[in-house]
């Protein structure tokens, strides 16, 4: 039986606030959560994608064809206005800020222009079903849908700590650390996924 788009969200939204509590997304709770994915499934840039087993969603991603402008539309298009009333000492001021009224991160392309560089935000996999290629088929997946759309690479930020199990999964999906940046007060590390378009040969 297909899960519901509701029940899909629900359930994103519930486990990204397990799996990622630290995150701009997290800290607001399961509540704002669900306000995240009821836009990011709609929105046209960006793709959230889900592994579904036994009618649970057991992992999850979301990838912006326009992360420069992704805070901001945050803020039109999702309950963070509310939540910024309601929970002031958990919203996340500084990525908020940073993103809404910042310098763009990486271009200020539309959305539709090749040039701007697609980021993986955010990916997670239920903990009792981790080490079970779901992360992988993810970003099997990721790659797939890019590489359709015409895009050569992709990015993610991750925390720049050698303890975070996150880049050692995201260098064995193939991926390769490509510098650091610190876009609001935090060192992060950004690793760079190049793909092969559809009908192009690899000069690797
Ligand atoms: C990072 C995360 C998404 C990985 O998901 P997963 O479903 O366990 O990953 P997979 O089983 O598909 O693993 C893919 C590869 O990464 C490796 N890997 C996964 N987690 C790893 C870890 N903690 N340490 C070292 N390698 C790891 C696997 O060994 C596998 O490599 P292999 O196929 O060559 O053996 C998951 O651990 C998670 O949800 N973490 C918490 C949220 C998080 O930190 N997300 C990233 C920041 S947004």
């Amino acid at each position: 039986m297909a899960l519901s788009e509701a029940v899909i969200v629900d359930q994103l939204a519930r486990l990204h606030t397990t799996c990622l509590p630290h995150s701009a997304v997290g800290r607001l709770g399961a509540g704002y959560a669900r306000s995240f994915y009821r836009f990011a499934r709609r929105s046209p840039v960006e793709i959230v994608l889900v592994e579904v087993h036994d009618d649970e969603v057991i992992a999850g991603c979301t990838v912006s064809l326009s992360p420069a402008t992704l805070g901001k539309r945050m803020v039109l298009h999702t309950a963070l206005p509310f939540y910024a009333l309601i929970r002031p000492f958990a919203f996340p001021w500084d990525t908020v800020l940073a993103d809404a009224f910042g310098a763009p991160k990486l271009a200020s392309a539309s959305p539709s222009h090749k040039d701007v560089t697609p980021e993986l935000v955010y990916i997670f996999t239920r903990p009792g079903e981790r080490g079970a290629g779901h992360g992988r088929r993810l970003i099997d997946k990721i790659d797939d849908q890019l590489s359709q759309r015409g895009f050569e690479r992709y990015i993610v930020h991750t925390f720049d700590d050698p303890k975070d199990p996150a880049v050692r999964f995201y260098q064995r999906c193939g991926m390769t650390i490509t510098g650091r940046s610190r876009p609001h007060g935090m060192w992060f590390l950004v690793l760079e996924r190049r793909l092969n378009i559809p009908g192009e040969q690899s000069i690797e």
